[in-house]
């Protein structure tokens, strides 16, 4: 299958919108009990009542989440795709959470400085960014709206592309992903994104530029094989 180098996830989200609840569970090992972790690690940190900015929402799974888990807590979910916001807007009509939950569709940059918030999350968002500089802005642009000594959970896939930990993994999850059920087409088609559109780095690398960016403290909290789950906090 041919794909452009770079895809427009503002038009071409990376798993077909309309699936998108179904498929993310069956693709990232351990998806639920990923954000149960990213919960918990919160709510260690967080009292009752709480600001939270939800960077690349998506379909509101981590918004509803939170929500139904804190009722003190208020939230701002941030992500360039109308498609996945109009799923998550949905949802939120539905459980009435409309005062507690607002949507932007657009960019971390996009929003004011003048609301600091007391958390910010990134769940499987920034590995589609490559690490020319856009990564640190990414980041950066976190930063800027936090509160000082706020957590950010951090979801991605890493690692090295060039070593062999990374291909090794990369055939663990083909099988992964034929033991939950995916087409084989299905597999083929993220295989492709994997190696067009997807820019892991290692963690390493990550630590570094959570360092540039102005967090401290980074620790990770969630490994399903390519996948990982971090916390840092903003200094
Ligand atoms: C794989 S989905 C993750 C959705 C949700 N966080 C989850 O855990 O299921 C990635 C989302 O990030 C959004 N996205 C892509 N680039 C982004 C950016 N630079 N800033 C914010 N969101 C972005 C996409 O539109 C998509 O909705």
């Amino acid at each position: 299958m041919e794909l452009p180098a770079q895809i427009d996830f503002d038009r071409n989200p990376p798993i077909a919108t309309s699936d998108y609840d179904k498929t993310v569970r069956m693709v990232l090992p351990g998806y639920e009990a990923m954000q149960m972790m990213g919960l918990s690690v919160l709510k260690s940190q967080l009292p009752s009542t709480a600001n939270l900015l939800v960077v690349g929402a998506g379909t509101g799974i981590e918004l509803i989440k939170y929500a139904q888990s804190c009722p003190g807590w208020q939230m701002l979910g941030v992500d360039p795709s109308a498609d996945m916001l109009a799923i998550a807007q949905s949802k939120i009509q539905q459980h009435q959470y409309g005062q507690r939950i607002q949507l932007v569709t657009g960019y971390t940059q996009d929003l004011p400085t003048t609301t600091l918030y007391d958390a910010a999350t990134s769940i499987l968002v920034m590995h589609f960014i490559p690490d020319d500089g856009a990564k640190l802005g990414f980041l950066q642009a976190i930063a800027a709206r936090l509160q000082p000594s706020a957590n950010l959970i951090l979801v991605d896939v890493f690692g090295d592309k060039n070593t062999p930990e990374f291909t090794t993994n990369l055939d663990y999850i083909k099988h992964y992903w034929q033991e939950m059920g995916l087409p084989a087409q299905k597999s083929e088609e993220l295989i492709e994104i994997m190696h067009h559109s997807v820019y892991p780095i290692p963690e390493t690398r990550l630590f570094d530029l959570f360092t540039e960016a102005g967090f401290t403290f980074p620790h990770r909290f969630y490994t399903g094989f390519w996948v990982g789950g971090w916390v840092a906090k903003k200094i």
